[in-house]
């Protein structure tokens, strides 16, 4: 595992995007796993910059996106597909029929997990797979004693997820109890990950991630046997990690 440990936020998203940017340089058509949340939203902000000056293009490029709220339709101000168009996919060239995002409110959930599951190996794996991390150690939608083998599945969000989501709805009612997510086992297909984690609500989890055994109670462990994995967090989230462990 690669740590590169930046002054702040602003460093941490010119950094990612730096990196996705050689990517695209390198391979005009990748494939792209990307994330929400709060943290992916620099590295978007960045990366749309460097679009706008005419260094990226995105033509021949294809995303898949980690995950999706049960019941939420696409053009709700809170489903994942909605926060990926405004932040990201309406303000660069990308064909809309490049991005994947699971469908949360596909009648069958078991059939739509199995269908997005295929799509990730058809049009994947992803070279690389841009993640954020919960403060329980989450991943996509993968809360703690999820298996690392799941592929793509139907979650219960745990109560912990649902209030640190709840800043983004009216009411905490409002919050989805169930999730569409790429499984454990799905996010490892990525040629590469990077991880990316601000601030000290962060801490603790990178330092579990940094110094803890592979454990299913803490999702984000299982990246430790992923052959290219690359941390890139600023100094509030790295605080707790230290030479001596
Ligand atoms: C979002 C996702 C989640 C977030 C995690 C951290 O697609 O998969 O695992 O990455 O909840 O969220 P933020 O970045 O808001 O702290």
């Amino acid at each position: 595992m690669e740590v590169i440990v930046t002054n702040n936020y602003e460093e941490l998203s010119r950094k990612a995007a730096e990196i996705i940017d050689s990517q695209l340089k390198k391979e005009p058509a990748s494939v792209l796993g990307l994330a929400t949340g709060s943290t992916p939203l620099g590295t978007y902000k960045e990366l749309v910059k460097s679009y706008e000056k005419g260094q990226t293009d995105y033509s021949g490029v294809s995303t898949l996106n980690l995950d999706e709220y049960v019941g939420l339709s696409p053009d709700h101000h809170q489903s994942y597909r909605c926060f990926m168009d405004k932040h990201f996919f309406d303000l660069i060239n990308i064909p809309k029929e490049n991005t994947y995002v699971p469908d949360g409110r596909a009648e069958d959930l078991a059939e739509e997990s199995s269908r997005y599951e295929q799509i990730i190996d058809e049009i994947g794996p992803p070279d690389l797979q841009l993640l954020g991390i919960g403060e329980n150690g989450h991943i996509g939608f993968n809360e703690p004693g999820t298996s690392f083998e799941s592929g793509t599945h139907v979650v219960e969000l745990t109560p912990s997820t649902r209030q640190a989501n709840a800043r983004f709805f009216d009411t905490m009612e409002e919050v989805p109890t169930y999730a569409v997510t790429m499984g454990i086992h799905s996010i490892h297909k990525s040629k590469r990950i990077i991880l990316l984690a601000s601030g000290k609500h962060k801490a603790e989890a990178i330092r579990q991630l940094i110094y803890g055994e592979e454990d299913e109670q803490f999702p984000a462990s299982s990246l430790k046997r992923h052959p290219d994995l690359t941390l890139i967090v600023d100094q509030e989230a790295y605080a707790l990690v230290n030479e001596k462990g």
